[in-house]
């Protein structure tokens, strides 16, 4: 069998799609695991889950640095010290500088709560009521320098629907975050997709043939 992808996963909060990259690792044949779990902020519920897991974890809190390129240094030294493959951003709530993310390119993954690129930036679910959107759904991408950026791994889509509040849709998008986030990271790590040029090239024969639409088509699917 082949060695795992090591994966670092870089946090700020809550951590539910750290959980739901825990917990698919779990699985005896999942090609990657998670080896560390950095959070900028010390005592987030992300870092207890990581503990609760048994999984390397580091508090560097960036107010603890004079400017971002430092924090950055302690960032890439802690990962690559603990032999960090794959980065994972899971909630991670902080920019990151163009010379950071060239030192982790095409390994380095984010979840957007859109589907990209629409609604790239903060306040997603708001803005996507207040656009009438009859869909709404997540994005795994490859990092790059701009926010929300990168080549596309994987997409899923929710439906919007009479009465959401950015609570109600929020929480649909972060069910579908929980399923997606795990599935891109397998394809990730197990070289099944991969960047060409500014895109993502899946081996042939993962193709989902389906469609979701919203309202659903009547009489006709
Ligand atoms: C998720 O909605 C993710 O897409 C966004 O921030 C949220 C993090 O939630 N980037 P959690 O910390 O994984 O629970």
């Amino acid at each position: 069998m082949s060695a795992k992808t090591r994966v670092g996963v870089l946090v700020s909060g809550r951590g539910s799609n750290l959980q739901a990259l825990i917990d698919a690792a779990k699985a005896p044949h999942y090609p990657a695991e998670i080896v560390l779990v950095i959070s900028n902020v010390p005592g987030v519920q992300g870092l207890a889950r990581a503990e609760a897991a048994g999984i390397a974890t580091r508090a560097i809190d960036h107010k603890g640095f004079p400017n971002r390129e430092e924090f950055e240094t302690a960032l890439h030294e802690t990962l690559t010290a603990a032999h960090v493959e794959l980065l994972c951003n899971a909630g991670f709530m902080r920019l990151l500088t163009e010379g950071f993310v060239n030192r982790w390119l095409n390994r380095h993954l984010n979840i957007h709560p859109s589907l990209l690129p629409a609604f790239k930036g903060l306040n997603t679910h708001a803005r996507v009521l207040e656009s009438g959107a009859r869909l709404s759904g997540c994005t795994v991408h490859f990092v790059r320098a701009a926010m929300d950026d990168g080549p596309i791994v994987a997409q899923a889509a929710v439906p919007v629907v009479a009465g959401d509040t950015e609570d109600t849709l929020a929480a649909r998008v972060l069910a579908a975050e929980h399923r997606l986030y795990p599935h891109a990271l397998h394809l990730v790590a197990s070289g099944e997709a991969q960047v060409e040029g500014e895109l993502v090239a899946e081996k042939p024969g993962s193709e989902s043939r389906s469609a979701l639409f919203s309202p659903p088509l009547k009489g006709t699917v």
